[in-house]
C-alpha cells in the first residue's frame, strides 16, 4: 500500500508542526512531494516552516493556527481545509506534551489539557478526517505515541496512559481498515532531542540519565515514521535499544516493573520530602 499520490487538492495535515518531530515529519512529507498543512498554536513558526518547505520542495504549504485543546477549533478544521480547496489525504496526529511529577502534586488544569491534546484531539481528528479517506479508499493516518505506551510510567502517569490510548486506538483502527487502502501507523519514539523535555519540566541532568544510545535524531524518527506509514506498518519504534525497551516494558510483570520505574523517575525524586 502506498500513500495517496500527491495532488494540488490533497494535503497532509500535521499537528504539532511548529517544533521537533512534527516539523521533521512535515519536512519528510514535503520532500516526498506532498502538500502540507501545518497545525499548532505558534503561527509565526508554522509560517516560516511553510515558506521554507514550499520554496525548497515546490509544494503547497498552508498554516492553520489552532489550539488543539479547543473542541470548536478542532471541529472547524475540515471546513477550513475545504475553504482552501484541500482535502486531507494524510493525517498526522503528532501534537502532544507531558506533565511530570506525582499526580498528588499535579495541576488539574494541565492534566486535563494534556489529555485533550494527547488523546481527545487524536480521536477527534481521526473521526473528522477518516470518513473521506475511507470513501476514496485512499489515505494514511500516522498517530504519534511513545515507548511510554508499552508500560505504566509513574512520574508521568497521565502521559503514559495517554500514549497507551494512542497505541491501542491505532491498532483498533487498523483492524477496521483491513481490506481498504487507508494506512494507519503508530509511531512510538524513545527519547528525541526536541522541546518536549523542557515543556515536561525535565532538566539537562534529568535528560542525561537516559543513555546516549537511546536517543534518535528527530529527522531519523520522521524518516522511519513516513517509510512505515507508506508501507502500512503497524508500529514504528525508531532505534534498536528503544525496540528492546518497549518489548521488555510490555512483557515485564507490573509488580516488578512499576516500583523499579518509580524509584528511577527523576520527577519523583525531586518531590521526595527532605
Ligand atoms: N521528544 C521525545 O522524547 C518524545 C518521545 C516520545 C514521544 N514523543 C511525542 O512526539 C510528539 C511530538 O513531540 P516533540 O518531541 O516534537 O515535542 P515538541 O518539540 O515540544 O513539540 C510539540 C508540538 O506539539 C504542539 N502542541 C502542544 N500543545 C498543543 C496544543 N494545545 N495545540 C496545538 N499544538 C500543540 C506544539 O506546538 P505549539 O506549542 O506551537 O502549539 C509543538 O509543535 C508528541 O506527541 C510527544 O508526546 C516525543
Amino acid at each position: 500500500m502506498a500513500l495517496p499520490v500527491p495532488a494540488p487538492d490533497r494535503t497532509a495535515l500535521i499537528t504539532g508542526a511548529s517544533s521537533g518531530i512534527g516539523a521533521e515529519l512535515a519536512r519528510q512529507l514535503a520532500s516526498r512531494g506532498h502538500g502540507v498543512t501545518l497545525v499548532a498554536r505558534r503561527e509565526d513558526r508554522l509560517r516560516s516552516l511553510a515558506e521554507d518547505l514550499s520554496s525548497r520542495h515546490n509544494v503547497r504549504a498552508e498554516v492553520l493556527a489552532v489550539d488543539l485543546t479547543d473542541l470548536d477549533a478542532r471541529t472547524s478544521l475540515p471546513d477550513r481545509l475545504e475553504s482552501l480547496g484541500l482535502e486531507a489525504a494524510v493525517l498526522v496526529n503528532n501534537a502532544g506534551f507531558s506533565t511530570s511529577g506525582p499526580v498528588a502534586k499535579s495541576d488539574p488544569a494541565k492534566e486535563v489539557a494534556m489529555i485533550r491534546t494527547d488523546v481527545e484531539a487524536v480521536a477527534h481528528l481521526c473521526s473528522l478526517f477518516l470518513p473521506a479517506m475511507v470513501r476514496h479508499d485512499a489515505g494514511g493516518i500516522l498517530n504519534v505515541a511513545s515507548t511510554a505506551a508499552f508500560q505504566p510510567l509513574p512520574g508521568q502517569s497521565g502521559y503514559g496512559a495517554c500514549k497507551a490510548f494512542v497505541l491501542s486506538y491505532t491498532h483498533g483502527l487498523r483492524g477496521e481498515l483491513h481490506g481498504t487502502k487507508v494506512a494507519a501507523t503508530v509511531l512510538c519514539p524513545g527519547p528525541v532531542q526536541t522541546e518536549f523535555a523542557t515543556t515536561a519540566g525535565f532538566t539537562a541532568a534529568d535528560e542525561a540519565m537516559m543513555p546516549g544510545f537511546m536517543w534518535v535524531p528527530a529527522a531519523d524518527v520522521a524518516r522511519q515514521a513516513i517509510d512505515g506509514l507508506a508501507s502500512n506498518r503497524a508500529v514504528v519504534i525508531p532505534g534498536t535499544a528503544n525496540k528492546m525497551a518497549a518489548m521488555s516494558g510490555y512483557l515485564t510483570p507490573r509488580s516488578v516493573l512499576v516500583p523499579m520505574l518509580a524509584r528511577r523517575h527523576p520527577s519523583l525524586h525531586q518531590h521526595e520530602p527532605g
